[in-house]
């Protein structure tokens, strides 16, 4: 049985990648969904014509990956795409609002991707494909979004690491990093409205960004990033010293 797992399906991004999914791997048998709201999962697994299981687990907490990992270990499936879409970003400096959500960015942005790409890998074989979801927050530290751009880093480098690991199977890893989108994650955080930053940049269609990071995931490239703006932005950030960068890039 050949499977698909996609993390954070319930909304946004990552119900588009659910969407667009069998267009791009048509011999996926079935979908595994992770998210936390198990309705919001219900109503995603309707957009595809495939067998969906659902999976709805909180990825900060260890008992989810660890429920992930039996599932996985009883079943034995051939993991052909993982999606590790999930993810959190909140505004604000270090030391001021509230610890829990600088620790949730940690714990779902870096540990929760980390964990479930620990216990995916295994099942994966040659041709298989592992989408990370970065950001252009990954391409400099950006001040008022410090943690979350310091975990996109994390996100990027790990997905770079693991393509070189991975390469011997015939495994490709492609780090996705998206400028602002209009999902949920600009209100939850906050950002929406209190970041110059994000009222002045140019918005991506997650749309779009899903089509571009499929293609990028099957010509096995290690990163996409959307827009030419973006591309230059990329560019800029690893030939200018991280001081003008950073003041660029503050949200
Ligand atoms: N929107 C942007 O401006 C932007 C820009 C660049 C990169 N990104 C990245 O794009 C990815 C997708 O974000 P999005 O824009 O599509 O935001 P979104 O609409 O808020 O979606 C986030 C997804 O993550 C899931 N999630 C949140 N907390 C979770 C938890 N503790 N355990 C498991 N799943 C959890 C959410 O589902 P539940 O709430 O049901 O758990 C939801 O499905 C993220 O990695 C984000 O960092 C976003």
């Amino acid at each position: 049985m050949k499977i698909a797992i996609i993390t954070g399906a319930s909304a946004g991004l990552g119900k588009e990648f659910l969407a667009a999914a069998p267009k791009y791997f048509p011999d996926i048998d079935e979908y595994w969904l992770i998210a936390r709201r198990q309705d919001r999962l219900e109503e995603a697994a309707k957009l595809v014509n495939k067998q969906c299981r659902i999976f709805p687990m909180d990825l900060t907490q260890t008992d989810s990956y660890r429920r992930l990992e039996t599932e996985l270990k009883k079943l034995t499936p051939h993991v052909a795409l993982l999606v590790n879409n999930s993810g959190c970003g909140y505004l604000g400096n270090v030391g001021e609002g509230e610890l829990d959500n600088q620790l949730r960015m940690i714990d779902l942005n870096l540990r929760g991707l980390t964990a479930v790409t620990h216990v995916t890998l295994p099942f994966m074989d040659t041709g298989s494909r592992i989408i990370n979801v970065s950001s252009i927050a990954s391409f400099c530290p950006n001040p008022r979004m410090t943690v979350y751009s310091a975990g996109k880093a994390y996100v990027s480098a790990f997905s770079y690491g693991i393509s070189e690991e991975c390469a011997a199977r015939g495994i490709t890893v492609t780090a996705v990093c998206p400028g602002p989108m209009d999902t949920e994650f600009i209100y939850l955080g906050e950002i929406k409205g209190n970041s110059k930053t994000f009222e002045t940049l140019p918005y991506c269609d997650p749309v779009k960004v899903v089509h571009g990071a499929c293609k990028a995931a099957l010509a096995g490239k290690r990163n996409y990033t959307p827009k030419a703006f973006y591309k230059f932005y990329r560019i800029l950030a690893k030939l200018l010293p991280v001081g003008i960068t950073m003041k660029m890039a503050k949200t």
